[in-house]
């Protein structure tokens, strides 16, 4: 995820700039850069790769000055490079922006600006904004970053510079995190607490649609309308581990409450704005090419499988086209039938799985065209795939993936909806229906991630146990893989999950007297037949948690305990259900005292085979 600083006063800038940089190291980046005034006018220093890189640049050829904004960048729109670093500029070098977030409509502004003789250099999003605050500019900063914001869509926390008003920093947050540092003589801007936690601990926390104006004697709040707010300072006593982890205990937890951002901001700029359509720009598949695909096969790893197993639900569904979901450490031993007439569509976080890069490879290898779902630009399995659908969920650093793997599911029902449009296997009113459950999802994952305390309650009691079972049929059997999955990772309880119809064919002998199984119920049309299989474990004596949509009166009386979760259409279900399960495998764990973020014997990225 990107980083901003930003620095004001009597300091020399550039080691406030690099420490601040520093402290946000934890967010995961692939470049950096920061932009200074000096008595030679705004100078800029930016790199690709770790921040020593940077550092030694700067020992080479240091830059002195009172006032300079500094980022870190996790690369979205453009490869990791120095010319996509940040800060970004404009054609006469006198403005200068650090950016956090994604500029939906940053083409058409580019486009425009081109038309007017802006000559562009970079991949990026964000040198439009330079850009355009530089064609907007008539001598007041302010008032020129308060149009700019105005035009720009998105989401997004700026930090601005210009050489026609050396003493002023501008800062701007929509939806993308940024703070304000008030100290004394000096004044500080971070996309988090702790890249200014050992200057200053007095805060101002900006809201959507705030902007502030720094100078070294003072901070001016105001709207983007302009209008001036006034705010006592909020006081830090967070050390700075807490401040890393945004005050959650552990960075799970963290991730695991980013994902309304998560599912928005991979939804923002692929829904049109008749919120009846998808864009994929990134698909670069013809109509005429999508129509030829015979048959698909999805092939991903571990949590990536499984949301693999719910995109071929999706995809069938949506699409009409037969779909195969293959684990990647088995697909390629097994001889698969890959003809050019099969779309391969990779599935993983880290884009460096070796099992699934070495089934691109295979796949690429016997002519079939590749579509990567990945959360890291410039991974090999980027690099590699025909076509990538990113999920910009922003860097994940516990090893249990959570918002990475809801992520995925939304790239998933996005795939769907754009090969069902291209095809024209469904109706527009069900596509347009579709997409607009799905832009309400953000607020009931807010709803669900609200009753925490509920589940923190249940995982207590399943922390006492050794063993469980979760079942479920059709996607919510898909859903209780991963919850399975999630809680044997982080909590070491072992649990199984099974295909709810399938245990009287022989699990069903491990049902004992008070062993808890979780029972997903979620699916309309398979509610009936999943009750009677949970009658087949309460007649065992299993204790029987059940999860079931709000408005269902019926499974309580057929299971111990209850949870709801918010109605949303059924095929849309698995990117609710699994936030409970995201949460019980997280309190069990704590219950446990085991190392949530750390679990034994694995790693984040898995790249041997
Ligand atoms: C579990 C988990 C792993 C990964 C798997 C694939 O929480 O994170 O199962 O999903 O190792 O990793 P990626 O997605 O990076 O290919």
């Amino acid at each position: 995820m990107c980083g901003i600083v930003g620095y004001v006063g009597k300091r020399n800038s550039q080691e406030v700039l690099i420490e601040g940089l520093k402290k946000l190291e934890y967010r995961g980046y692939d470049s950096a850069g920061i932009a200074v005034f000096t008595e030679g006018g705004l100078q800029i220093r930016k790199s690709k790769g770790r921040l020593a890189i940077l550092e030694s640049q700067l020992q080479q050829a240091p830059l002195s000055g009172g006032i300079g904004i500094g980022h870190t960048r996790w690369a979205t729109h453009g490869k990791p490079s120095d010319i996509n670093s940040h800060p970004h500029t404009d054609n006469s070098q006198k403005f200068s922006v650090v950016h956090n977030g994604i500029i939906e409509n940053y083409i058409a502004l580019k486009e425009e600006l081109q038309a007017q003789g802006h000559v562009f250099v970079s991949e990026t999003d964000t040198e439009v904004i330079s850009h355009l605050i530089a064609s907007l500019y008539d001598g007041d900063i302010v008032k020129a970053v308060q149009q700019a914001v105005k035009r720009m869509k998105g989401a997004f926390a700026l930090g601005v510079l210009t050489e026609y008003e050396p003493e002023k920093l501008v800062a701007v947050r929509l939806q993308s995190p940024l703070i304000i540092g008030v100290g004394e003589g000096e004044n500080f801007i971070g996309s988090d607490i702790p890249a200014i936690l050992e200057y200053t601990r007095n805060v101002y926390i900006l809201n959507d649609g705030e902007m502030a104006l720094l100078t070294k004697d003072g901070v001016e709040l105001m709207t983007i309308e302009g209008n001036f707010i006034s705010r006592e300072t909020f006081h830090v006593d967070w050390d700075i581990t807490t401040a890393e982890k945004a005050g959650f205990d552990h960075f799970m937890l963290k991730e695991i409450h980013e994902q309304p951002k998560a599912y928005r901001d991979t939804m923002s700029s692929r829904i049109d704005e008749s919120g009846r359509k998808v864009i994929l720009n990134e698909v670069k598949m013809t109509p005429e090419q999508i129509r030829g695909i015979r048959n698909i096969h999805i092939v991903a790893c571990g949590t990536a499988y499984h949301a693999g197993l719910v995109g071929k639900t999706v995809i069938e569904h949506l699409a009409r086209i037969p779909v195969e979901t293959d684990v990647a450490s088995e697909y390629r031993y097994r001889s698969p039938i890959i003809t050019p007439e099969t779309l391969v569509i990779v599935v993983s976080q880290s884009g460096e799985t070796a099992d699934t890069l070495a089934a691109l490879r295979e796949a690429r290898r016997c002519g079939a065209r590749v579509l990567a779902i990945t959360n890291v630009v410039g991974s090999s399995v980027a690099r590699e795939a025909d076509d990538v659908i990113f999920t910009w969920a922003g860097p994940e650093i516990a090893v249990a993936s959570t918002k990475a793997y809801t992520s995925q599911l939304i790239a998933f029902y996005l795939l769907g909806l754009y090969l069902a449009q291209t095809l024209e296997t469904q109706e527009e009113a069900y596509i347009a229906e579709l997409i607009a459950a799905m832009q309400q999802l953000p607020g009931k994952v807010e709803a669900l991630l609200a009753q925490a305390e509920t589940v923190k309650q249940v995982a207590e009691q399943v922390a006492k146990h050794d063993n469980l079972f979760f079942i479920g049929r059709g996607l919510d059997y898909a859903i209780a893989l991963e919850g399975s999955l999630k809680l044997k990772e982080i909590s070491y309880i072992h649990s199984e999950a099974y295909a709810a119809g399938e245990l009287k064919h022989g699990t069903l002998a491990l049902i004992e007297e008070g062993i808890p199984v979780i029972a997903l119920a979620t699916q309309p049309d398979l509610f009936e037949k999943t009750v009677s299989n949970i009658k087949e474990v309460t007649a065992r004596g299993a204790y029987v948690i059940g999860l079931h949509t709000e408005g269902d009166n019926e499974l309580a009386k057929t299971v111990d305990q209850t949870f709801a979760i918010p109605e949303t259409l059924p095929l849309l279900m698995p990117a609710l259900s699994i936030i409970p399960l995201q949460l019980l495998s997280y309190y069990a764990s704590l219950a446990r005292g085991n190392d949530v973020d750390k679990p034994r014997n694995l790693a984040k990225s898995v790249t041997v085979e």
